[in-house]
């Protein structure tokens, strides 16, 4: 699966520093970046941390940050990125980190929808946290996001987990297309459930929904929050 990554890799890397990627730069990188800061965590662990980007500005704000990225394409990308920096960057999936490795927070930015078995992955994160530490993790947002992309047709019911490839562009680059990742429709239910049976209790959701002045940016207002932040403790 982590090889469907590849070829995006440098695409990413561009829409990003080039501050095409609103969503990523004006919307996710504060959003995350002020939770995290609020838990003053000794050590960071980004799960699927893509081009390294959100990890650079960690550490540039002084969090000992580790990153895992399973995708050959965009770990080369992120090694990059992160060159300059004492981030310690790993070419592995939650499931392979060392048993030992224990973070004060782990947070992975639109990764958890991609994962295959979620359980599995809430559970392999999991286990690399101590007692009371935070994992957060954003998604599409279950209730809005097909409405707003339209990747199922008449199959689609909020209620029933699907999964498909999609292909997507970002509103400041529709010449781009990202083509043949994986996307699961689950409903917040799913996503609830599965967390607290990983033990993981709730401590805060967000409904990512920008001021005007950023949405302005976008060229039209929306309609709906297009992604969510689960903030979780470990029991
Ligand atoms: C949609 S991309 C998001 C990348 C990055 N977080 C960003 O927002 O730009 C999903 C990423 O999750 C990674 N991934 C998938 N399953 C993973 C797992 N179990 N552990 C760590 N990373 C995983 C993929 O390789 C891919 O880079």
């Amino acid at each position: 699966m982590p090889h469907r990554w590849c070829n995006s890799a440098q695409i990413r890397r561009e829409q990003i520093e080039s501050g095409a990627d609103l969503t990523f730069n004006e919307v996710f990188k504060p959003l995350l970046v002020s939770r995290i800061t609020s838990l003053s965590p000794s050590n960071v662990l980004e799960v699927g941390a893509g081009t390294g980007h959100i990890s650079k500005e960690l550490f540039e704000l002084g969090f000992s940050v580790t990153a895992i990225e399973p995708s050959a394409g965009m770990y080369r990308v992120a090694k990059d990125v992160l060159s300059l920096t004492d981030v310690r960057l790993l070419n592995c999936t939650s499931f392979d980190l060392e048993k030992n490795e224990l973070y004060e927070v782990a947070f992975s930015h639109l990764v958890a929808h991609v994962v295959d078995d979620l359980t599995a992955f809430f559970e392999s994160v999991g286990q690399h946290l101590k007692a009371s530490s935070h994992f957060i993790f954003s998604i599409p947002h279950p209730c809005f996001y097909n409405e707003y992309k339209g990747f199922f047709g008449d199959e689609y019911n909020y209620m029933a987990s699907m999964i498909k490839n999609v292909s997507f562009t970002i509103t400041k680059d529709p010449l781009n297309t990202i083509s043949g990742v994986p996307y699961h429709h689950r409903p917040l239910s799913e996503y609830i459930n599965k967390l607290v049976e990983s033990g993981f209790a709730i401590d805060g959701f967000d409904e990512t929904y920008p001021e005007d002045d950023i949405q302005l940016k976008y060229g039209a207002k929306w309609e709906s929050p297009r992604y969510c932040v689960f903030t979780c403790r470990k029991l």
